[in-house]
């Protein structure tokens, strides 16, 4: 089997599609399509049998993260970096505006998709933007730059979630740069991250061993980052860290055979610039 980085966000959507109770997505199942579940099992079978819950946690924690900001904030731009089939919009208050940024294979295909649900009821009608584009160039930098311009008044949030493993530590450096000069003062960063002792974990190991064979990429930089990079970021305060594993305790909804040593736990961030 071969996959693109794209296509991982299709496995994501799957994932969150089967605890809807956890996940709070009620709308990932429209990108459900008959191949996830092989890769699912896949994966499951290579690297991790525990994935796919984990993936729902990370799902809560941010739209609760986000349910909290935007019930504080009637002007809030979300911009979420790598947006892949995340629902976000969908489940957060009418007011809420938002741009997703991905690639054009998931951009312009969510785009015509959503349009549809949106037609057919299936979504409710929100603000979102599709914009095309790679993070991690000046070019795509500059067009998101002048877009983001034309909402100068609102609150804004970055989220880049399920994104820093395939970027390399310079274009995570430039990506962070970029968000420091659109935020202002007072506006949010969210991030998730492997944190580096994971790096040397046998479940580490099988997941780069799984994305090399079957990963279709110039780059598989597979980048861990350290608690300390978060701590240390210029013009940023670590306000609040988490993980898939601390969430899923707190909802008590750890599968009861989980065993530490299989689980890629994945740390999340909320930063204020
Ligand atoms: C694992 S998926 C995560 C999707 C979504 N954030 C979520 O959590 O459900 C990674 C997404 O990042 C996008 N992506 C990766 N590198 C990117 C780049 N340089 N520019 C824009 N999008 C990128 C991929 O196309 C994919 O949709």
């Amino acid at each position: 089997m071969e996959i693109f980085v794209h296509d991982t966000a299709f496995m994501i959507a799957y994932y969150r599609a089967q605890n809807e109770l956890m996940s709070r997505d009620p709308f990932a199942k429209l990108w459900l399509r008959p191949t996830l579940k092989n890769w699912a099992d896949q994966f499951a079978e290579h690297v991790s049998p525990h994935d796919g819950i984990l993936h729902c946690f990370r799902n809560r924690f941010f739209l609760e993260e986000l349910e909290e900001l935007s019930s504080n904030q009637n002007r809030l731009l979300l911009i979420n970096l790598g947006a892949g089939f995340s629902m976000y919009p969908y489940v957060l208050p009418e007011h809420v505006k938002t741009i997703e940024v991905d690639f054009p294979e998931i951009a312009e295909y969510k785009q015509e998709k959503i349009k549809k649900f949106t037609a057919e009821k299936k979504v409710p009608t929100r603000s979102v933007l599709h914009k095309a584009a790679n993070i991690t160039t000046k070019e795509g930098q500059q067009e998101l730059a002048e877009l983001i311009a034309t909402y100068p008044n609102s609150k804004k949030a970055i989220l880049i979630e399920g994104v820093f493993f395939f970027l390399t530590l310079s274009q995570i450096a430039s990506v962070l740069s970029f968000c420091r000069n659109l935020l202002k003062e007072g506006d949010l960063l969210f991030c998730v991250s492997y944190e580096t002792p994971l790096e040397t974990s046998p479940v580490f190991d099988k997941l780069t061993t799984y994305f090399s064979e079957v990963l279709k990429s110039e780059e598989n930089p597979f980048t861990v980052l350290s608690n300390s990079y978060y701590e240390e970021l210029d013009s940023f305060d670590l306000l609040k860290k988490s993980s898939s594993v601390e969430v899923g305790e707190h909802f008590q909804g750890l599968p009861n055979d989980l065993n530490k040593q299989d689980v890629l736990n994945e740390f999340f961030y909320v930063l204020k610039k």
